[in-house]
């Protein structure tokens, strides 16, 4: 579904220069979720970006499902591919209503049953047509990444790069959003590309992720050997190490034993 070979991404020229994304591949088949990791500033949201035609493609090449991306990006290319940011807060029109944010794209792409397909966002994201003329004021953080994720949905894409999409919210609302994004994808059949800094949430979605470090590609891995601990390389085994977090250690076993 998604190819993506030898991307680099600089921005700016001479002494504003940054290689924010260096030599980077993957490959995403259809219907996959694939995570991308790193430290802040690893070059993570850049490769969501020179996807979707928000940052430049210095070199290298992006083809989805089957054809290489032309820049700027088609119309059609926002059929197949929808992007969710990291904060409902911001990403949402504070003065549009709901209805208005799920009606644009509709009426950019020449779309019939505006109403039908609005209601039908709405239930699939988990609210009810009461929620159709509300502002984002009106609305939890939970609720807004549901409506910035039903605005993603809502033309029907095939693929959704996903960028920290819960990682604005209170533990408890990011479990029902990761699992609200599970399900969408088994529903569906969604291919996912899901930024995150949290192992645990790139595992509970994903079977297979990138690990980058200073825009590279340090290690390709699965959830499954992230759980066993079965990293190879040691940036990974720290970036594992770290999202362990605290580790209480008995005072019994903290002291030296005695001799
Ligand atoms: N528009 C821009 N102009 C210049 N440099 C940029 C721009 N956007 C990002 N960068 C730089 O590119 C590098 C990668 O940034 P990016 O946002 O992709 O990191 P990230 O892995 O998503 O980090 P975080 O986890 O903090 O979101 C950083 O050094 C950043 O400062
Ligand atoms: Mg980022």
């Amino acid at each position: 579904m998604l190819d993506i070979q030898n991307l680099q991404v600089v921005y700016g020229t001479g002494r504003m220069r940054v290689d924010a994304v260096k030599n980077v591949s993957f490959h995403v088949e259809p219907g996959a979720a694939y995570g991308l990791v790193g430290e802040s500033g690893s070059g993570k949201s850049t490769v969501l970006r020179a996807i979707c035609g928000l940052a430049p493609i210095t070199s290298g090449r992006v083809s989805v499902d089957g054809a290489a991306v032309t820049t700027p990006r088609s119309k059609a290319f926002y059929r197949t591919v929808q992007m969710v940011f990291q904060d409902p807060y911001a990403s949402l029109h504070p003065r549009h209503t709901v209805d208005r944010t799920l009606s644009e794209p509709l009426a950019i792409h020449g779309e019939k049953d505006a109403e039908a397909r609005i209601l039908q966002a709405l239930k699939e994201v988990g609210l009810g047509p009461s929620f159709r003329f509300r502002y984002p004021h009106q609305l939890s953080g939970g609720q807004r990444q549901r409506i910035a994720i039903a605005r993603a949905l809502i033309l029907r894409p095939k693929v959704l790069l996903l960028d920290e999409p819960t990682s604005a919210l209170d533990a408890s609302v990011q479990a029902e959003i990761l699992n609200l994004l599970n399900d969408l994808r088994r529903r569906l059949g969604l291919t996912y590309i899901l930024v995150s800094h949290d192992l645990a949430v790139v595992a509970h979605l994903c079977e297979r992720l990138l690990v980058m470090q200073h825009g590279e590609a340090v290690e390709e891995t699965t959830a499954d050997a992230l759980r066993s601990g079965a990293a190879s390389n040691t940036y990974t085994q720290s970036l594992i190490q770290a999202s362990q977090g605290f580790t209480r250690v008995a005072p019994q076993t903290a002291r030296a034993p005695a001799a």
